[in-house]
């Protein structure tokens, strides 16, 4: 088979690591990919958005199954454009790909199935916003719509705080678009866990659990990120909670969304939080999270490539994967300042002394190589991933590993999966 993977941060790399492990494919190419992955696959110069582009390329080269890593072409619909074109695609098309791509939209589709979310409300209009903010108590949770690179929302402890907040988004549209509406929401408190789950539209598969990290600092301090580092599997999602989240939340959004005549195919996200009362809804992706996918993909034992098939050919009430007992733990190592403005060019040492390493992976998230050496050139640079026989030593491993890498202003977090070795 041809493969072609669609994206180039740490999510892709892992998803081309794990496809280049499979014995049915014979060609992985990757656009735009990156100089590290460019190792296991055929770099294409082609960005996620110019998805003609993309479905030209795909036809051109007889791609057999295309896999498409982030959100963006997804909610532009490529999936659309390949299936009119009759190239298979892992990935929702444009009207399911709204779960992420639209707060509003998720959250009708939540409340009219009567699925565990906060309760919201969502406003075109910053007036009205204000006045309703007012009558609420803190904390306020304010979202803009759209998709907003993982900064889109803002928790207020102050009333006063939160006046900007719905002006920067309704009115100096600092989101664009994507604050053409605002949802305000109720604060849940808890503990946060991701659920993926592959679908056909009418079978799900779950995937392992697993917990991210958002707040760029240890004890969950600072703003949020993309992601600092991940676990696999999450113990709050214990086998009893797990059955719960698909029969209170995934169950009826599939019914939901067939309902409306949308037909979703590929994985569904959920971010959840695990409150007193039970499992709710903190928002969807239309994606693999990352990092979620780094480890998750190391603790699968089984071919990842029949899966995306069976997913997009409607058949996964056939197959069943196989998961190693052995958990995963994922760093992420970031550029000084992110998820503010950071440098980019960096030297980054001791990848060299990482090449063999039996225990992980290296994952690269945003570098580039120049002057044969390794350099930052993103955020989120690399995605230092361990697989070992319990928690404690998979994180002592990864740690071990972290250790060998340095550059100036390196940054990550010390505490990844502390919370599940308490
Ligand atoms: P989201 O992009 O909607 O997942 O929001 C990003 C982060 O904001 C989440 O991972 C939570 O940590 C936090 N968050 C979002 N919504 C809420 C909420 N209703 N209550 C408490 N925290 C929230
Ligand atoms: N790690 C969270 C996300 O992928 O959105």
């Amino acid at each position: 088979m041809k493969i072609l993977v669609i994206g180039s941060g740490g999510r892709e790399h892992a998803l081309v690591w794990k496809i280049s492990q499979s014995p049915k494919v014979d060609k992985i190419y990757c656009a735009p990919g990156s100089a590290a992955i460019g190792d296991l696959a055929e770099q294409v110069a082609i960005a996620p958005e110019q998805i003609e582009q993309l479905a030209d390329f795909a036809q051109q080269e007889n791609i057999d199954l295309t896999v498409v890593g982030p959100e963006l072409p997804l909610t532009l619909g490529i999936t659309d454009v390949f299936e009119s074109r009759g190239l298979k695609i892992f990935g929702p098309n444009k009207a399911a790909a709204q779960l992420e791509g639209s707060k509003a939209f998720a959250k009708a589709i939540l409340d009219e199935n009567h699925i565990p979310t906060a309760a919201s409300k969502t406003f075109t209009d910053a007036t009205l916003a204000k006045r309703y903010l007012a009558q609420l108590t803190a904390p306020y949770v304010i979202k803009a719509d759209g998709l907003a690179g993982g900064k889109g929302v803002v928790i207020c402890l102050d009333i006063n705080d939160t006046r900007e907040v719905v002006d920067k988004i309704l009115v100096d549209k600092i989101f664009g678009e994507a604050g053409d509406k605002l949802v305000v929401e109720e604060f849940l408190e808890g503990e946060e866990a991701s659920f993926m789950v592959l679908t056909d539209g009418i079978h799900i598969l779950s995937l392992a659990s697993s917990q991210d990290h958002k707040r760029v600092f240890d004890n969950d301090q600072g703003p949020n990120t993309g992601g600092m580092g991940a676990y696999s599997p999450a113990p709050v999602i214990t086998p009893a909670m797990q059955q719960r989240v698909l029969e209170e939340i995934v169950t009826p959004l599939l019914s939901g969304l067939k309902q409306k005549r949308i037909l979703y195919r590929g994985v569904i996200y959920v971010g959840l939080m695990i409150t007193k009362e039970g499992p709710k809804v903190l928002e969807f992706n239309a994606r693999f999270g990352d990092p979620e996918c780094q480890p998750i993909v190391m603790r699968l034992k089984s071919d990842l490539v029949p899966l995306l098939e069976a997913t997009v050919e409607g058949r996964l009430n056939r197959i069943q994967p196989e998961w190693h007992d052995d958990p995963a733990v994922c760093v992420v190592l970031t550029a000084q300042g992110y998820p503010g403005s950071y440098d980019k060019g960096t030297e980054i040492h001791g990848l060299e002394r990482l090449k063999n390493w039996q225990n992980g992976y290296v994952f690269h998230a945003g570098t580039a190589w120049g002057n044969s050496r390794w350099l930052t050139c993103g955020g989120r640079v690399l995605a230092v991933t361990a697989r070992a026989s319990d928690l404690e030593t998979a994180v002592k491993e990864v740690y071990r590993a972290v250790g060998e890498i340095s550059w100036d202003g390196m940054h990550y977090r010390k505490d990844i999966a502390r919370r599940a070795l308490k």
